[in-house]
């Protein structure tokens, strides 16, 4: 793509941010947690930009869960129902209807896009897929045709793909996975060429985890990104995770970062904000969690074009972080009832000002 269509097209799916604010007619006044009406959504959209939560499917069950979604978000995640495990357990069954009839029909009625989540991970894999040995020109035509089908069959409704998931190493190096070890360090550009071909209209993204300092990690993608762009590969965006922990320094210098990448001319967005704490929640672990968010969302609104600012789940209740991270937890804007915590004042803060 030339620099001019590169630009053109991210204008294109800027302009498609028109709406963010608005809920469709038809659908109820949305419940925010201000009470005052005009949800993050609402805020966020004045910036230009969505506001974004993962999904947790079972979540939609209780209309409280769906009436906060509404309110507060205008761009969501598949929390898990598109990764390869969920939607193929079953060699050759491939079965995407836990997005195509449950989460883009929800998306759809409360006006808000779709990220995708996501197409090439070390993780969730299908058991049949990791526990049999497969020549690397198999596994090359799998993940081809796992792409290839999946971005295919939710054409045209996905705004943007999480294409590559987590591809490096803390200092840098390329993470070796199947992937990696199967097709090569340009499986990358690969897979983000098969993307493309299969949705020419999806904004193309890379994304990881501890990318916010500067450091090896984010000059290690700074590097990756560069160079797919000079070869033409369809990349549109970076997504920087956000997954931060309050017994952790927090990352000053995400702003200078943020700003690298898009001076690239890429997309930047926050994709899976969490700030995690050693439990039991206190008042004062709950200030500095606030801290931390609206740290991440200054830094954000230090960009000249923002695209997305997503939390990985809005509610404690169901957040992943419990299940991985042994002894925290209380990662989200609000509490296992639904409550909003001081984060989400502070986020409102930040974006009022
Ligand atoms: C997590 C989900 O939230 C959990 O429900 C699941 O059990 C494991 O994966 N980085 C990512 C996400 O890119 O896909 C992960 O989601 C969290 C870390």
């Amino acid at each position: 793509m030339t620099d001019a269509a590169r630009s053109l097209s991210r204008r294109g799916a800027l302009a498609a941010m028109a709406g963010a604010a608005m809920l469709p007619a038809g659908v109820a006044a949305a419940t925010t947690a201000s009470g005052h009406g005009g949800g993050l959504r609402e805020l966020a959209a004045r910036h230009g930009f969505r506001m974004g939560t993962a999904i947790h499917n079972p979540g939609l069950a209780d209309p409280r869960y769906r009436a906060l979604l509404a309110g507060e978000f205008s761009i969501v995640s598949p929390e898990n129902v598109m990764k390869w495990d969920t939607v193929e357990p079953e060699r050759g069954l491939a079965d995407y209807t836990a997005g195509q009839l449950i989460l883009l029909p929800t998306a759809q009625r409360y006006g808000q896009l779709v990220r995708g989540h996501n197409l090439v991970w070390h993780a969730q894999l299908p058991d049949w897929l990791i526990q049999k040995t497969w020549t690397n020109d198999q596994l090359a035509a799998m993940l081809q045709q796992h792409i290839t089908d999946e971005v295919g069959s939710f054409r045209g409704r996905i705004y943007a793909w999480d294409v590559v998931n987590e591809p490096l190493n803390e200092d840098g190096t390329l993470r070796q996975t199947l992937w990696s070890q199967a097709i090569g360090t340009d499986y990358i550009a690969q897979a983000l060429t098969w993307a493309h071909a299969a949705d020419p209209g999806a904004r193309l993204y890379v994304n990881d985890y501890n990318l916010e300092p500067l450091g090896p990690k984010s000059d290690a993608m700074y590097v990756l990104v560069q160079d797919l762009m000079k070869r033409q590969i369809p990349i549109h965006g970076v997504g920087f995770q956000g997954h931060l922990a309050i017994q952790y320094p927090y990352p000053d210098t995400l702003p200078q970062n943020l700003r690298r990448f898009a001076a690239l001319g890429l997309d930047v967005a926050i994709t899976e904000a969490d700030v995690r704490m050693e439990l039991p929640v206190t008042a004062d672990k709950l200030a500095t969690q606030a801290e931390y968010f609206a740290g991440m969302m200054s830094a954000y609104l230090t960009l000249p074009h923002p695209v997305s600012f997503t939390v990985w789940g809005f509610t404690d209740a169901h957040s992943w972080v419990p299940g991985v991270f042994a002894g925290q937890g209380a990662a989200t804007l609000f509490d296992e009832n639904l409550r909003p915590k001081p984060a989400y004042d502070a986020i409102r803060a930040v974006l009022e000002d």
